[in-house]
């Protein structure tokens, strides 16, 4: 059986900064091999998207970053930059943990 989790990425920002974190997020499920693995003999897939507004402006076009929300476990994460993409992956796919610095509340 197959699993697919996904990353829904707000790309509504003026600043464009969503692309370039979804880019980021992309590069680093790959660079931490980390974008399919094999859970308990069922294949567990990673997919980073794109998305509109998520509700989540405060913590995305009227900050620094972009909102994400990563299913199914609807954890919402705001101001989100390129530069957190290696912190967040590892944190949030290899250890299975929230990345608490970044978490924000719906
Ligand atoms: S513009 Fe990104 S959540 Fe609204």
């Amino acid at each position: 059986m197959k699993q697919i989790h996904r990353l829904f990425v707000c790309t509504a920002q003026k600043s464009g900064v969503g692309k370039d974190v979804v880019k980021a997020l992309k590069k680093e499920l790959k660079h931490q091999g980390l974008h399919k693995q094999e859970v308990n003999g069922e294949t567990v897939r990673i997919q980073v998207q794109t998305c509109d507004c998520l509700d989540l402006c405060k913590n995305c076009k009227k900050g620094p970053g972009a909102a994400l929300i990563a299913y199914p476990e609807a954890v919402t994460y705001g101001n989100v930059l390129p530069t957190d993409a290696a912190a967040l992956v590892a944190e949030h796919f290899g250890r299975g943990q929230v990345l608490k610095r970044l978490r924000v509340e719906k």
